[in-house]
Formats: structure tokens, sequence, C-alpha cells
């Protein structure tokens, strides 16, 4: 058997053009959606992540703005930053990159992120908001698998999903969509006893741990839709590459679809940022809008 290869690219390009049109759309209403990028500090990884969104930022019609701070900026120094682009109603979206210099507390500045804004979905307003099965921003990641995950399989319901990895930006609320979706859900980890014999068990498997090709054939049901969220650099031959936390070549001798890396979930992380966007810039306009015409009933 060989696996159905899942375009995370192709796939990411439609969710952009939905994205472009419904940019139109708003500035038709003169709204212009716009995102702050925060990085602070030179991390290299970060550096061209940040480069990529703001790119397809670009690409899609959304101003983007572009705030670096030095690695050793102090933390009341991003706090700052953050109340000011909070306050700033051109401003529709905050994203921070991490991961940050040590000194800073990560979940502290996150926290101060209006959860209105906050693009990434990592305030704990919307994560409690996604575990309620509300309609809240939800981190870019996870709804991009998921996307691929319908894309592919079509209605999830009833399906044993096994995410490996619990992570606050990945595993956890991958967990969140997928008990959404109206799976069956088993969240694996290091301290799971034989993560391997349950991961067997699995019609979906979102692997997102870190550790280069560790599920191979032998950790999946034939058939199985394999979604690898992984990107790790490795030394093979003298040469240095990207692969994902599956075994790919392996993997797709038993899975009946799978995602490459890159081409796969990478892409989709980007799409559905630019997404979220304009879905915080849609509810902001509403919300001033029905602020406006309270004040005027009140007053007329
Ligand atoms: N660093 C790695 N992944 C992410 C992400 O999804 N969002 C942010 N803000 N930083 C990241």
């Amino acid at each position: 058997m060989s696996a159905h290869i899942i375009d995370g690219k192709a796939a990411a390009a439609r969710v952009l053009q939905q994205v472009r049109h419904d940019v139109n759309t708003l500035k038709a209403e003169g709204i212009e959606p716009a995102l702050a990028v925060i990085l602070v500090g030179n991390d290299a990884a970060s550096e061209v992540y940040v480069r990529n969104k703001i790119l397809r930022a670009g690409e899609a019609g959304i101003h983007s703005l572009e705030h670096r701070l030095p690695a050793n900026s102090s933390q009341a120094r991003l706090l700052a930053l953050i109340a000011e682009l909070n306050a700033d109603n051109t401003v529709n979206g905050i994203l921070l990159q991490l991961p940050l210099p040590a000194h800073i507390e990560e979940n502290r500045v996150l926290q101060a992120i209006d959860p209105g804004k906050d693009v990434d979905g990592f305030h704990s307003e919307n994560v409690g908001g996604l575990s309620q099965g509300r309609n809240v921003l939800t981190p870019c990641t996870p709804s991009g698998c998921l996307h691929l995950l319908e894309e592919t399989c079509g209605d999830l319901s009833g399906k044993h999903a096994v995410v490996i990895g619990r992570s606050n930006i990945v595993g956890k609320p991958m967990a969140a969509l997928l008990l959404q979706a109206h799976c069956s859900v088993t969240v694996v980890h290091s301290r799971s006893n034989d993560a391997r014999a349950l991961c067997q068990l699995a019609d979906i498997v979102v692997a997102a741990v870190g550790r280069p090709r560790l599920i191979d054939a032998s950790w999946l049901k034939r058939g199985a839709v394999v979604i690898d969220v992984g990107i790790n650099r490795i030394e093979d031959h003298g040469r240095s590459r990207l692969v994902g936390d599956v075994d790919f070549d392996s993997a797709s001798e038993v899975a009946a679809a799978i995602t490459p890396v890159p081409g796969g979930v990478g892409p989709m992380t980007i799409a559905f940022l630019m997404k979220n966007t304009v879905t915080a810039a849609r509810q902001q306009a509403h919300a001033q809008r029905s602020q406006s015409e309270a004040v005027c009933l009140s007053t007329c």
C-alpha cells in the first residue's frame, strides 16, 4: 500500500484564496485588517517564521506591522508594547512569536494580549472557550490539521484519534478540536504506558512530539490517516534536512493518507493565522458597530 500524500501547500492556497476574498469584502466595508507581529531576540527559526508570516499577510491583503525587541528587553518593555497594541483600534491581531528569551515569563505575557486580538488562540479565555465548544479564536496549527483531516476524511464523527504530544500549542488544543469534531480522543505522551500500542488503535494519528521519525509503520493500524506536525532538522549522510515526527517512507506503506514534511502542516499554520486575523477584524468591527448603535439609542 502506498498512502495518498496530503498536499498541505495546495490546501493552504485554497484557505488563503478565501481569506483574500474575505479581506476584500471587509475593505469594501471600510475595514482594513491589520496584524502586529512581535519578535523578541533573534532566534534563527523564529526569524524565518516571522518573515513568512509577514509575506503571507501582504499576499492576503492584510496590513502587517513588525515589532522587534532586542533579546535583553525587559518583560515590562514587552508588556508595555502589548498594552499599546491592545489599545490601538487599527490593530486587529497580535502575534507574539515563541519561544521567548528565558528571562520572560511566557504565560504572563500571553495573558496580557487582548483575547479578541489573540490570533494564536493562546489566551486562557480562548483556551477555555475552545474546551467548552464556544466560538473563539483557536490555535493555528491544530486548526490547520483539523482542516486537512476534514478535507481528507470528510465527517470525523466516531473516529478514534490519537494525538501524540501534549503541548499547549498543538497537542492539547488538537485534542479539544478533535473532540468537538465528535472523535474519540486519546492523548499519548512521554509518560504513557505503551504509546505504540495505543497508537495502533487509531483511525487518525496526529504526531506532535518533536522527535525525528519516531513513529514508523509499526505504530500504525493499516488504513490510518497520519498528520505529521513535527519539523526536525537532522544531519543525514552529512547533509542537513527537515524531517517530521513520522518516518514517512515506512508509515506510507500502511497509512491510507499522510502529510509530508515539509509541505504538509507547515503552510496550514500560516493560512490559519491569516484566517484568524480576518475573523478578529470582523468581530471587532461588529462589536464597535453594536457599541455605537447602543450609544446612539441611549442618547437619541
Ligand atoms: N512558535 C512556534 N509555533 C508558534 C505558533 O504557532 N505561534 C507563535 N506565536 N509562536 C510559535
